[in-house]
């Protein structure tokens, strides 16, 4: 897997056999491709615009909805347990609130699920639902990268968005993690922990490249949604007709 060969080495010039760095390694491609979408360059370059960060807050709300319930559902499960983190990791309250302050009490009924949206949500619950062991794959993507690079593109949003405080910026805050990178460590520990068949881990190894994989389609989804909402509000701006702007 070329993935593995440009991973980080140990001083034998292996990769180590934890679960945590070969993950890492599993990812690494994908993880450039992921940071390197639409999307999330124009979210580095501080260009997030509102329209663009509430339809990501209403894919991240199906997302981890999915994801929280069927950890919680296969929290005793042992590939799920030693993982399992509620307290300190949980997000779906965090994206509750932040959908209230930008949607207004009704944020239930306005939450659009774009197409590529609705699949990841569905492949999660499948895999809660048929193979339980890989949900590791999908906490780690998520988590660990709200944790990683997730903390400076919170400062981006509240910046891009001029936001004052922390309101409609919960997702990105996570109160019960004192220190991101103590916690992570924590969390590899734990991943490392699990016990895994060689085959059960080579499945682990390769759902995790699909849920790269997912969150790309989702970013690229969102990313066409939003432009082709643009071109329609230019139109209509051109021929002086008016029109409410998609998706609000
Ligand atoms: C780790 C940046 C997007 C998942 C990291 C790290 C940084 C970073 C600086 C820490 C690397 C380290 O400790 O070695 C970014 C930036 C992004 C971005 C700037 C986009 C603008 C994403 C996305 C995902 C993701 C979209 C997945 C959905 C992860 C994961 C880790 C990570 C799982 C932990 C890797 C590990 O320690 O095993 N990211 N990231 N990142 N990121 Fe991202």
């Amino acid at each position: 897997m070329e993935a593995m060969q440009s991973a980080r080495k140990n001083e034998t010039g292996d990769i180590g056999s934890d679960l945590s760095e070969q993950v890492k390694a599993a990812t690494k491609d994908s993880h450039v491709r992921a940071e390197n979408t639409q999307l999330m360059l124009s979210y580095q370059r501080g260009h997030i615009t509102l329209p663009q960060y509430k339809v990501l807050l209403c894919s991240l709300y199906e997302i981890y909805k999915a994801l929280e319930e069927e950890l919680a559902r296969n929290s005793s499960h042992p590939a799920v347990a030693p993982i399992y983190f509620p307290q300190e990791l949980a997000r779906l309250e965090t994206l509750e609130r932040d959908l209230e302050h930008f949607f207004g009490p009704e944020w239930r009924e306005r939450v659009v699920v774009p197409a590529a949206t609705h699949g990841y949500a569905q492949r999660l619950r499948q895999i809660g639902r048929d193979s339980p062991e890989l949900l590791v794959a999908h906490a780690y993507t998520r988590y660990l990268g709200d944790l990683s690079g997730g903390q400076v593109l919170g400062k981006i949003t509240q910046k891009s968005l001029g936001l004052s405080g922390q309101e409609g910026l919960s997702f990105f805050s996570f109160p019960g993690v004192t220190s991101p990178n103590r916690f992570k460590q924590l969390y590899r520990g734990r991943m490392n922990g699990i016990e895994l068949t060689a085959e059960e881990r080579a499945e682990v190894l390769q759902e995790a490249v699909a849920a790269f994989e997912l969150n790309i389609q989702v970013f690229d989804d969102l990313q066409k949604m939003l432009s082709v909402a643009t071109e329609t509000a230019d139109q209509s701006a051109g021929s002086g007709v008016k029109t409410g702007t998609f998706p609000y």
